[in-house]
């Protein structure tokens, strides 16, 4: 398409917040390439090092916006606008993408377009059909994030409730570490859960008033729970493995349906979306489906590829702030909130 028409609005997004680096074309709100990038050397340390993130970003980024570009059959003289991740997340990270971002948006003389990576997350919605109506909740659960948001328009994003702790995906990744499962080992423990008893083993749910969340307590009765059982028994892990995984994801699981259910009967609200990277886990998109269907809720799930980070999501939202205009200035700095 390297005769673009005028009208035609296409833009290049890159996402950068923490260890995968992601660009993505929309062409008038299709995607037309979504490409990922992930960083395996963090497995090696058990997290995410911050400073060998941004060292990877350096080197990923041009060949994954080369080969979206080349995917979509777009040229750079194509695009209309330049969008990147300008935070939350690790801020040399940000600071990849960001460099990048202006470089191209400067070179080509297109505006540039600043995206908040949790509004992403929940706007990944707007990708296929069905898409949620406004007002909608959000359930987002990912690895630096718990949170409630009602969405009342694109760009209008009320926090309802948030973790005081953890995230549900340090749960998970911790409970992992626990059981001695390499990072990150959430999709770990939802694949070794499937052939488990989700009953076997029972967790204090956490008490944490209105739609506030908490993991860090569960952890830690997880963690001393798995250490008296090892002095008795020091097979205790492997020998189950799959019901400890399947507990631990159920008690997860449980606190954030509590939570999402509680927040659709204050606010009378029965458009129900589930948003982040914990979303890929089966269990949750089973729960929240088979909840949504007792609870009359219409319920949206993200597909596989638009749950964890992913460039797709910024470029969904950065279409809606083109067709407001909302343009970032050249001078803008990646933040970390
Ligand atoms: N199938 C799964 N079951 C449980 N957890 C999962 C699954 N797949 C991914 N996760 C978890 O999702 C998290 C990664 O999600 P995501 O990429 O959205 O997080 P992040 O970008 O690091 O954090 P944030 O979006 O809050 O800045 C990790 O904690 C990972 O273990
Ligand atoms: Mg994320």
């Amino acid at each position: 398409m390297s005769a673009k028409l005028q009208k035609d609005i296409i833009i290049l997004a890159i996402e950068s917040s923490c260890d995968d680096t992601a660009a993505a074309i929309i062409c008038n709100g299709k995607i037309l390439a979504n490409k990922v990038a992930s960083q395996n050397i963090h497995e090696l340390y058990g997290g995410v090092v911050p400073e060998l993130a941004s060292r990877a970003h350096q080197q990923n980024i041009v060949p994954v916006v080369e080969i979206a570009l080349k995917e979509a059959n777009i040229s750079l003289k194509d695009l209309s606008a330049i969008a990147f991740t300008k935070g939350p997340g690790l801020i040399g990270s940000l600071m990849v993408g960001c460099s990048f971002a202006k470089s191209l948006a400067l070179s080509l003389t297109i505006p540039l377009i600043g995206i908040h990576h949790m509004e992403a997350h929940v706007l990944a919605h707007f990708i296929d059909d069905p898409k949620p109506g406004f007002p909608f909740l959000c359930l987002t659960v990912s690895g630096g994030h718990t949170q409630i948001v009602k969405m009342n328009d694109y760009f209008s994003f009320e926090i309802l409730g948030k973790t005081i702790d953890d995230a549900a995906g340090e749960a998970f990744d911790k409970a992992a570490k626990i059981l001695g499962l390499p990072y990150p080992g959430g999709p770990l423990v939802d694949q070794y859960a499937q052939s488990g008893n989700p009953d076997k083993f029972k967790f204090p749910q956490p008490q944490i008033p209105e739609l506030g969340f908490s993991f860090s307590g569960l952890k830690t009765s997880f963690l001393y729970f798995i250490q008296k059982q090892e002095k008795e028994n020091p097979n205790f892990i492997e020998e189950n493995l799959a019901d400890l995984c399947a507990s631990i994801q159920k008690a997860i699981i449980l606190h954030l349906m509590k939570k999402i259910i509680k927040a659709s009967v204050q606010t009378e609200i029965k458009e129900i979306a589930l948003a982040g990277g914990v979303s890929a886990n089966s269990a949750l998109r089973k729960t929240i489906i088979e909840e949504g269907a007792k609870n009359n809720w219409l319920t949206y799930i993200p597909a596989f590829e638009y749950c964890t980070d992913n460039a797709a999501m910024v470029a969904m939202a950065a279409h809606f702030k083109y067709l407001l205009k909302e343009f970032e200035p050249i001078t803008t700095a990646p933040f970390a909130r």
